[in-house]
């Protein structure tokens, strides 16, 4: 083992920065990060131990225990649980012998959840060993049994059971006509970059990433940050359950999203570039190098871009199972080798972002519009949408409807003729911009996707009426308190309140006051919390509690005299203390009460 990492720290130039990189290597030989390996890790990279197992300690994908050799994950997304999840993983369970969440006895395999991988069109899905499984079901695991029980590594496995379809059923204005290599960065290097930026502008695009911030103004406030390196990142983390549209992107337009990476790099001055790359899309990753060698070999990266003065060049650096890391601070935060945790802001990363330089955080679509704006211009992606919200957007849709996967619309479509195309019948409600977006009713069918309606990152959930909406609260819930990174204490401990509370609700051990006292945690929670995660973690009750009351009442028919949980009474005390701005502290003792 000392020989192995050695080599890994030598060959990650013993950078800090690196640690994910190491971590994942070391994870991945030996099923577990051993100890000996943190107190060599810690010796050659000069930290202290405690900031390593800080570090393994914050990522899902990182065990201080081993693991099985073969180590499986079923994921959790209400889409898979939609398709039969739950049964289809103790049939696993059964198959291969192995409890939920135990290793096997001979160390041969390990079964688990873990939250959504994306694959939400093709599910039940999984991983194995951080590779995809789809489409899932009693004969493909008796399959996968059998070829674990006979050790044959996954590298051998048949590819349909490790298969990912784009199934892209609808492209607009972003998924049609690729751009020749190289079209975007000859159109900047001769248009100027000022002049670029300017176009960037009059195409009125905003972040493709859910917040929807002007992309030019970003662009604009960066490069004018003095410093002696700016740095360009694509925010390829995808976490939100129910969106996939970044997989297909980076699957097959991958050129066009590090061309726009390229095209931002020359505008703001930056010659480094990185893409946060979330674990669970390892199996892109090489993929992705490749496309990163082509375009150094044509001169697209790298000194000397086309002949010109530009230099830049873009690395890829994996996640390791943290939704979190999709927050732009605590992105960085990880990029830098360090526990995602979400930075106070201000200051934002335009000014002080990667190991503190002026920093652009972009999605992968707002790299892929830019791209073709630079090509086709500002006013041919501004002739398309509504006033506020210029050009089109690519949702991941999913859930129940007959063809699920990638459809792009301009902007001020209804939501009704989004059903309509992807099949989706007898239609419940809609969940917008996944769990921390908003749930819309059948009556609300005629609202517009766009900035000033609708908002969506990508994710677009079809239910129909067999649905059970608090089976959906409570499995969004369920994951927040799970992706809690825990820094503050508003949303560790009130997320953590909120799945207690929904679970005594849907399980009918609720009272009216139940009720009442839910909603005021929500508003804690929301009104409290540091980051983007809890602010909107209670999104699904509130939006839910608003539209369907009385399903909540319903619950409460069948209520118990079990003495549960007093969270009124605390909440009247959370109440006094937030009006004196301590709600923090309130709850964190509510919490420990709990316990
Ligand atoms: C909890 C949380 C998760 C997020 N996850 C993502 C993500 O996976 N991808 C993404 O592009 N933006 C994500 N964001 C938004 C980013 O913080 C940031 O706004 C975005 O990357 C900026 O890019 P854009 O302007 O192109 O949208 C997330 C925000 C929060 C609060
Ligand atoms: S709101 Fe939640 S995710 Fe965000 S910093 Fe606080 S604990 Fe972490």
């Amino acid at each position: 083992m000392k020989q192995f990492i050695d080599a890994l720290v030598v060959a990650n130039e013993s950078k800090v920065t690196r640690l994910l990189a190491i971590l994942r290597a070391i994870q991945a030989q030996y099923h577990h990060i051993p100890a000996a390996a943190i107190t060599q890790l810690a010796e050659l990279l000069h930290i202290p131990r405690t900031q390593i197992i800080g570090v393994i300690e914050f990522y899902s994908f990182f065990h201080l225990q081993p693991q099985g050799e073969y180590e499986i994950l079923l994921s959790d997304s209400i889409t898979d649980h939609m398709l039969g999840q739950k049964p289809l993983l103790a049939y696993f369970a059964t198959q291969l012998n192995v409890e939920v969440g135990q290793v096997r006895a001979d160390g041969l395999v390990s079964l688990n959840t873990t939250s959504c991988t994306g694959m939400c069109d093709q599910g039940p899905a999984g991983l194995v060993n951080g590779y995809p499984l789809t489409r899932l079901d009693k004969a493909r695991i008796d399959q996968i049994a059998a070829l674990i029980e006979q050790r044959v590594p996954t590298s051998a496995w048949p590819t349909t059971l490790l298969q990912v379809d784009d199934n892209v059923k609808q492209p607009g204005l972003l998924l049609t006509d690729p751009l020749a290599q190289g079209a975007a960065i000859k159109a900047v290097l001769e248009r100027g970059a000022t002049a670029s930026l300017a176009e960037i502008d009059r195409s009125g695009l905003r972040g493709r990433g859910g917040a929807g911030f002007k992309t030019a103004m970003k662009w604009k406030f960066c490069a004018e940050e003095t410093a002696d390196q700016h740095y360009v990142v694509c925010n390829a983390d995808e976490g939100e359950p129910g969106t996939f549209k970044d997989r297909v992107l980076l699957q097959s337009y991958a050129h066009e999203v590090f061309e726009g990476m390229t095209v931002c790099a020359a505008i703001i001055g930056a010659t480094q570039g990185f893409m946060y790359l979330r674990g669970e899309y390892l199996y892109l990753h090489a993929a992705l190098e490749a496309v990163l060698a082509e375009r150094r070999a044509a001169g697209l990266l790298g000194d000397k871009i086309l002949g010109s003065e530009l230099a830049f060049d873009i690395e890829i650096c994996l996640g390791a199972g943290a939704y979190i890391c999709g927050e732009e601070s605590a992105l960085i935060e990880s990029l830098e080798g360090k526990m995602g945790v979400p930075r106070n802001r201000p200051p934002y990363p335009v000014t002080y972002g990667y190991l503190g330089k002026p920093t652009v955080v972009n999605n992968v679509e707002t790299f892929l519009a830019a791209a073709k704006i630079a090509v086709h211009g500002g006013a041919w992606f501004a002739a398309v949408g509504t006033e506020k919200s210029q050009g089109s957007k690519i949702l991941s849709i999913c859930g129940d409807c007959a063809q699920p996967g990638i459809y792009e619309y301009a902007f001020g479509t209804s939501i009704q003729r989004i059903l309509d195309d992807c099949g989706a019948e007898d239609v419940l409600g809609v969940q917008i911009g996944g769990p921390s977006g908003t749930f819309i009713a059948q009556r609300e069918f005629g609202r517009k996707l766009a900035f000033e309606d609708l908002a969506t990152g990508g994710s677009f959930i079809v239910f129909n009426s067999s649905r059970n909406i608090l089976d959906i609260v409570h499995n969004f819930t369920h994951f927040f308190a799970h992706e809690s990174c825990g820094f503050c204490t508003p949303c560790r401990v009130g997320t953590s309140l909120l799945q207690k509370q929904i679970d005594k609700i849907v399980e009918g051990h609720g009272s009216a006051g139940d009720v009442a006292a839910l909603e005021e945690l929500c508003q804690l929670v929301k009104n409290n919390s540091h980051c983007g995660l809890g602010q909107t973690a209670a999104n699904p009750i509130l939006s839910t509690l608003e539209r369907y009351p009385e399903l909540y009442q319903g619950c409460l028919k069948q209520i118990s005299d079990e003495p549960g949980f007093d969270l009124d009474g605390a909440l009247a005390t959370a109440r006094r203390m937030a009006q004196r701005n301590d709600a923090g502290a309130h709850l964190a003792q509510v919490g420990e009460d709990h316990e």
